[in-house]
Parts: C-alpha cells; sequence; structure tokens
C-alpha cells in the first residue's frame, strides 16, 4: 500500500477543508513534497492560494490541463465551483497516482485502486470520495480480508519451528524493503506462501520481528537453506519440493 498516495490524499483532503478556505498548490510537482515522520509536506507554502477563480457563467470554468479539459459549473456567488479541490486531484493523479498506485498492493486489491486511478483521472471522484476509497483499501489491506478466498498453499511447506535462518545477502525482488535480498510485507505465513511459490528462487521464508507502518509484519524470502540457527520465537518455513536431499 503506498504510503506516499495515502499521505497526500490526506493532505489534499485538509487543504480542500482548510480553515482558510480551498487552497490549490500552483506549483504541483513531486519536488514540491516531503517526507516528514511519515507524513507528506509541502515545502511551500508561497506557491498556494485560496482564491477561487471568478465567473459570470459556466463556459469561464473550464480547468485546462495538456491533456484533459474538464468543464465545471459557475455557482451564484461567482465562483468556479471545487476548481481548488479539483485542480489539486487531477495533478495529484498525474504526477503521483498514475505513476505508483498501479503496483503498489497486493494483486487482489488491484482493481480497487484501478477505480481510484480512473475515478481520479475523470474527475468522477472529489477529495471526499478519494480518501474514502483509499482508506477501504488500507482497511483491506490492515485486516488481510483480501486474502479470504485463497487456497491453503502453506501445505506445501515443511514448518520448522525454534529455527531461522542467517539473515545475509541473497536473490532481490520488488519492492523489497532491504536492498540484501527479498524482504518483504505480508500479512501472514499464508500469503508469505503465496510470494515464495510465486518466485522461481524462493526455497523457503521466515516471518520476521520486524513491521511496516501499517503494522504488517516483514518476511524474509531466501534460495537456499543452508544455515539454520536455534531460535526459540521463529518459524522456518520450508519449501516441500525443496528440502528433499538437504541435510537439515
Ligand atoms: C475510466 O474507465 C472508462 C471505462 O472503462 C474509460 O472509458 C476511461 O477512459 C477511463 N478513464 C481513465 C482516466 O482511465
Ligand atoms: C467533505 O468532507 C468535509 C469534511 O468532513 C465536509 O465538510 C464536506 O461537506 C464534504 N463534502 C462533500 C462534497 O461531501
Amino acid at each position: 500500500m503506498n504510503l506516499i498516495c495515502l499521505s497526500l490524499v490526506k493532505l489534499l483532503f485538509y487543504l480542500a477543508h482548510s480553515p482558510l478556505g480551498s487552497i490549490v498548490l500552483l506549483d504541483f510537482q513531486p519536488r514540491q513534497f516531503v517526507m516528514v515522520d511519515g507524513n507528506l509536506k509541502v515545502t511551500d507554502m508561497d506557491d498556494a492560494s485560496t482564491e477561487e477563480l471568478s465567473c459570470k457563467e459556466d463556459k469561464d470554468c473550464t480547468l485546462d490541463f495538456p491533456t484533459k479539459s474538464f468543464p465545471l459549473k459557475c455557482s451564484a456567488l461567482g465562483k468556479c465551483e471545487g476548481i481548488n479541490e479539483k485542480k489539486n486531484l487531477f495533478n495529484a493523479y498525474r504526477y503521483f497516482f498514475t505513476y505508483l498506485l498501479p503496483h503498489s498492493a497486493p494483486p487482489a486489491l488491484r482493481p480497487f485502486l484501478s477505480d481510484i486511478l480512473n475515478a481520479t483521472g475523470d474527475l468522477r471522484y472529489g477529495i471526499n470520495e478519494t480518501l474514502k476509497a483509499f482508506e477501504k483499501v488500507l482497511h483491506l489491506y490492515k485486516s488481510g480480508l483480501y486474502l479470504q478466498k485463497r487456497p491453503l498453499l502453506l501445505k506445501d511447506y515443511i514448518s520448522l519451528k525454534g529455527f531461522r535462518t542467517v539473515e545475509g545477502e541473497d536473490y532481490k525482488c520488488w519492492p523489497s524493503y532491504s536492498h540484501l535480498g527479498c524482504l518483504l510485507s505480508v500479512h501472514g505465513a499464508e500469503e508469505a506462501a503465496a510470494i515464495c511459490n510465486s518466485q522461481a528462487q524462493c526455497q523457503s521464508f521466515i516471518i520476521t520481528q520486524q513491521r511496516t507502518w501499517t503494522g504488517r509484519p516483514l518476511a524474509s524470502f531466501q534460495s537456499s537453506l543452508t544455515d539454520l540457527i536455534p531460535d526459540a520465537n521463529a518459524v522456518v518455513y520450508i519449501k516441500r519440493s525443496a528440502s528433499s536431499g538437504k541435510r537439515l
């Protein structure tokens, strides 16, 4: 689940409902944002405005981008309705979502992210719906609900309780949390087994004590199982096809 996209949506929600009115970011480039303690911040609020475009009629309210235009309504107060919020949201779509969303979740959750991508790309969602949709995906992700219909894959693994593997350099995978090997966040052993099954090099895995910001444990995937060391709290899962002929 992509932390940058979620933080960005929370930031845009805040800007849309700020005490000063709806704030538009005039220079919406990735370099305008920094991550501070897991939250996205705008580096320079001088490039922001609360002014909403004035209008006499609807045709004064076209929101133009290089690839697309959106006709908006002129309100009774003579302001283009929601133009600041919509401008931020479409910029978030074109600079962030299109690059970051498609690969940022387990396959079962990707249809939800495609829907968000489609709805923001056509500005069918406002910022409220976008935030709600992100929170729904996050909820499914954290709770592991999306795993419900999976077959039981762990039966293809032998579990050795009381052991762990030595963490050293091993095969790489994407998007690994470690540059030394393949370290991915999972809901539990069942999801880790699904990942290990999908990677030809993977022969074993352990669920580590480390966790991501969403509270999901990190699993370390390995291509060999040479060194097992005793660890009362750990379990090593070994692919059945890999266990024959190896001395354990
Ligand atoms: C959203 O989906 C519709 C229907 O499939 C498609 O016509 C439209 O181009 C999509 N929009 C974006 C921004 O992907
Ligand atoms: C969006 O959410 C804000 C804050 O919860 C609320 O004040 C506002 O009325 C909502 N806007 C729409 C269009 O639902």
